[in-house]
């Protein structure tokens, strides 16, 4: 999981992959049947003057190799940029025409595309539709629209429900559920009750893992569980879904159970197992905030091309394509489910943080929000920092400082990059999501588990001002060789406690890799998980191009990724920051 290539090319752009499909397949309604199509318009965020809308058209005639949709607006409203369709419009009358790569209509099949538009007054959905000049049923999400305000409750209502069942932050006036089994592992640990009461998230890190491996607790032990924690007043449960096609493309340690084209023992075995068992109505009282994918995104964006950071893994599951459709798919199933709220993972600074990458990947965000039946409303917001290392706040040095003359962005530590910690990198990508069209509630979460570097190696102020590089070594809390390095890494201590709603942007501080837990074996393990061995979890290794070929920076003796690491334990608690009491 989740390490941290770094993208070292900063200069590099690399576009969003165009080889996902846009074509979701469904069954056509028996009841839609005699007329030749439907059409959902939804909107899908509004504000004062623009709003975004998705539509989704289900062919029920025979097969297209084209298709053109038609509808003229009623008020003033303007298309003014649009995605997976191209648009153009005369006066009221809009046109959405195929791309070159969704052409194909097949009969019962439906193909969606979004647009953003602005207009003035009231934006009510447009009456009639004709596709190929033909007029189709109107189906306009049955009160799936949020109408107005455009204030959708941070999940936004999800359609499917018609209610705004969410709150904008739901770790705002809430417990977080204790995992009973991570607990007894640390207090078990010399000073571990110190901490052993706060909340971790479940790592639902294969498909044995819905029902509990080797006798462990499954998922609705741990629901059960949460309901006993919660008593009268409102909970959060934390669930990491991490369990795609290929997984984890650019490193070995994590990789995962299923093949790079097992994407339909993903959807039906794996994300429908875990969205029934959510979905029993015993358990809808709960938060259920979802971590959705540590890194895969991030991979196509960085590692699937072009670069000296690709993987020919990683190239493989951008060209299928099977990412996208595991991650839409997660997205719009959890996201029907009212009481779950779900967080994109999105790297760290120390990887995405170059500019060259962070419209790149907000581009991917969007595209895979929109697509293969996911929207835009099933996204709460993002996640930083899983399982990595970088400190929230650097307090020693800022990306606009200067020495003689010169940008600390040219020292080699931050090697050009727009950022220097977790905080600001977190609340700047959340500016240009939102900018790119995701809504403006979107709330974004920090792995803080073992970002504290703390003890006795910890610089209590800034570095000599001699040179830029002198000024950041010297100052610098992240003690890692290189800001590339992922696994175990010496040194590291637990950072903030979790906590609810810490600055602007933040719905809070979590601890997303239970901390003790290895990320990876520092030499070759035979198991049953599908785990690999990745050199960057030994310390005898010098490097490859994702950390600058530097040594790795990892702990020895470390065993498989997620089992107990009990030295590694004993560090992060002797390095704390803020230090334990
Ligand atoms: C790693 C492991 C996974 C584990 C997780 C949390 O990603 O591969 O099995 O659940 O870390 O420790």
């Amino acid at each position: 999981m989740s390490r941290t290539r770094t993208s070292l090319l900063a200069a590099l752009a690399l576009v969003a992959g165009a080889s996902g499909t846009a074509l979701g397949m469904q069954s056509a309604s028996a009841t839609a049947a005699a007329v030749p199509c439907t059409v959902d318009y939804k909107v899908q965020n509004q504000w004062s003057t623009g709003f975004t809308a998705a539509v989704t058209i289900t062919n029920n005639a025979p097969a297209k190799s084209t298709w053109s949709l038609k509808w003229s607006y009623a008020g003033d409203q303007k298309v003014t940029s649009g995605w997976n369709a191209k648009l153009s419009q005369s006066g009221n009358a809009v046109t959405a025409a195929n791309e070159s790569y969704n052409g194909a209509l097949a009969t019962g099949g439906s193909v969606s595309f979004g647009f953003q538009g602005s207009y003035t007054g009231t934006n009510a959905v447009p009456a009639t539709f004709t596709l190929d000049g033909v007029a189709c049923n109107v189906d306009n999400g049955g009160g799936g629209d949020n109408g107005g305000g455009g204030d959708n409750g941070g999940g936004g209502d999800n359609g499917g429900g018609g209610t705004t069942g969410r709150v904008d932050n739901p770790y705002t006036g809430a417990k977080v559920y204790v995992d009973p089994e991570w607990s007894k592992l640390a207090a078990a640990e010399p000073g571990g009750s110190r901490v052993s009461n706060q909340p971790t998230f479940v790592w639902l890190d294969r498909i044995a893992a819905i029902n509990g491996v080797n006798g462990g607790m499954g998922l609705r032990a741990h629901l059960d569980e949460a309901l006993k924690q919660k008593g009268s007043g409102e909970l959060v449960v934390q669930l990491v879904i991490y369990d795609l096609p290929g997984r984890d493309c650019a490193a070995l340690a994590s990789n995962g159970e299923l093949g790079p084209t097992d994407i339909d023992k993903y959807k039906t075995q794996y994300i429908d197992a875990i969205a029934s068992i959510l979905a029993d109505s015993k358990y809808a009282g709960l938060r259920i905030s979802a971590l959705i994918e540590p890194d895969s995104l991030p991979n196509l964006v960085t590692n699937a091309g072009g670069t000296n950071t690709t993987t020919d893994a990683c190239v493989t599951m951008k060209s299928n394509g099977n990412y996208e459709k595991g991650v839409s798919y997660a997205l719009d199933k959890l996201g029907n489910l009212l009481n779950v709220y779900n967080y994109i993972d999105a790297g760290h600074h120390g990887w995405l943080g170059w500019d060259t990458n962070l419209g790149p990947v907000a581009q991917e965000f969007y595209k895979v929000a929109t697509t293969n039946g996911a929207s835009l409303s099933d996204v709460a917001g993002f996640i930083v920092n899983t399982a990595n290392y970088s400190p929230t706040k650097e307090p020693n040095f800022k990306v606009t400082d200067t020495v003689n003359g010169q940008t600390v962005r040219q020292s080699k530590w931050v090697d050009w990059n727009q950022y220097v910690d977790e905080q600001s990198y977190a609340q700047g990508l959340r500016d240009k999501l939102i900018s790119s069209g995701f809504s403006s509630n979107i709330g974004m979460l920090i792995d803080t588990s073992r970002n504290g570097w703390g003890g006795t190696a910890r610089p209590t102020g800034p570095g000599p001002l001699t040179s830029v590089d002198n000024y950041v070594n010297g100052g610098r809390i992240d003690r890692r060789i290189h800001v590339g390095n992922w696994c175990n890494q010496s040194g590291a201590g637990l950072g903030e406690r979790p906590t609810a709603a810490p600055a602007a942007g933040i719905d809070a501080y979590v601890w997303a890799k239970p901390p003790g837990q290895s990320d990876g074996a520092s030499a070759p393990v035979d198991n049953d998980e599908g785990k690999g061995f990745d050199q960057m979890c030994d310390p005898t290794y010098g490097g490859n191009a994702r950390n600058g070929n530097n040594p790795s920076g990892a702990l020895p003796n470390a065993p498989l990724a997620g089992h107990w690491f009990s030295a590694q334990f004993q560090q992060l608690v002797q390095n704390a920051y803020p230090p334990l009491s």
